[in-house]
């Protein structure tokens, strides 16, 4: 058993993968989230108190994030300003989240040596030709790809 720290988990993907994780693995899983207007702690509501915890906090909060570090042997990072539109009107909570925050997972990481996979990037959900959505598939090698690392044991 792996104990998993997923940031954002309380998201749309992230909620989704948590819930993929502790139904087809032993692991544990805490998440950190800071339950912005994005966030629903609903969505993870029934997980087994065994092997789930739920900590709201931010990405950004360096001592939590140590703290937090210091108990986990892999984290998947989901947590993001992802409604674009919004930073058109204050783009402050952007940087410091996407940015700042993004930096202090990876100076974690770097420090504790912990493994870390981040989902940040949108390629994979449309065709550049045609504007389509592309259909999510288990067996695409780009997507849904922390979800096939799990799978594979290799988170
Ligand atoms: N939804 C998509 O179609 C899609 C596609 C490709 C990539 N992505 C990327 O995947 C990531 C997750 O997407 P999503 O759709 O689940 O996003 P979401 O907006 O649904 O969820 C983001 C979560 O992060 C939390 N959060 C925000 N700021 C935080 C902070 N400072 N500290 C801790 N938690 C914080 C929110 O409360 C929320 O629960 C984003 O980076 C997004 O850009 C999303």
């Amino acid at each position: 058993m792996s104990r998993l720290l997923v940031t954002g988990g309380a998201g749309f993907i992230g909620s989704n993968f948590v819930h993929h994780v502790i139904e087809h693995t032993d692991h544990h899983v805490t998440v950190l989230d800071k339950l912005t207007y994005a966030g629903n702690r609903a969505s993870l509501a029934g997980l087994p108190d065994d092997r789930f915890a739920f900590v709201q906090g931010d990405i950004a909060d360096a001592a939590l994030v140590d703290e937090l570090f210091a108990q986990t042997d892999a984290v998947v990072h989901y947590a993001a300003e992802s409604h674009n539109d919004n930073s058109l009107h204050d783009p402050r909570p952007f940087l410091d989240t996407n940015i700042v925050g993004t930096y202090t997972l990876l100076e974690a990481a770097r420090r504790h040596g912990t493994r870390l996979a981040s989902h940040l990037h949108r390629r994979g959900l449309r065709r550049p030709r045609t504007g389509r959505p592309k259909p999510v598939h288990r067996a695409d090698p780009v997507q849904p790809v922390v979800a096939v690392l799990v799978d594979q044991g290799r988170l």
